[in-house]
């Protein structure tokens, strides 16, 4: 058990984190909120158009900026963006005030869940298996650093991983309701 006033989702680009999230949310009874939408709303801007206006730098900034804002809140169940756990503070702050579920996803099912998929800056030209694979090698040790549960969410229905993750959550997260 490990008490925290949150929950986040980290993983790579479709591995479920807006789609399972939103599910879990509803089902625990936490506010959902989707790192990257709310980013949108705020800055009334696309996250391809912050990366063409700002670069990815720009769009990490801000992404560290909400990550900070957000972290202060309780009950939420938070979907980040799968390049937040890059910044070591942003790493420290989820870790800090929310139990981390890392949603792990194999290529295939990315690749599949991407095909169409024209939001993605860091996927918009060159090789997507190539991309992809890079950002897990990348990335993946940077998950498990921070993860209290992974969870494979690869080959699943969003009915059947909502439902699994939250028997699992049942005896692995405790609720803290700290302000
Ligand atoms: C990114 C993932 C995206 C979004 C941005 C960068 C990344 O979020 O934050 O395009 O660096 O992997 P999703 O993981 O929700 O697709």
């Amino acid at each position: 058990m490990n008490p925290a006033p949150n929950l986040v989702l980290v993983g790579p680009m479709g591995a479920g984190k807006t789609s399972i999230g939103r599910r879990l949310a509803a089902k625990l009874g936490l506010s959902f909120v989707d790192a990257d939408h709310r980013l949108e709303e705020v800055t009334g801007a696309a996250v391809p158009l912050i990366f063409e206006h700002e670069g990815e730098d720009g769009f990490r900034m801000r992404e560290a900026q909400l990550i900070a804002e957000l972290m202060q809140g309780s009950a939420q169940l938070i979907a980040t963006g799968g390049g937040a756990v890059l910044s070591p503070d942003n790493r420290q702050l989820l870790c800090a005030r929310g139990f981390v579920v890392y949603l792990m996803v194999g290529i295939e099912q990315q690749l599949e869940r991407l095909a169409r998929d024209r939001t993605r800056p860091l996927l918009a030209d060159g090789n997507k298996r190539a991309k992809l694979e890079a950002l897990a090698q990348a990335r993946a040790p940077l998950y498990e650093e921070i993860a209290d549960l992974a969870f494979d969410s690869d080959g699943l229905v969003v009915a059947t991983a909502v439902q699994r993750l939250a028997t699992q959550l049942e005896t692995r997260w405790q609720r803290a309701e700290a302000a």
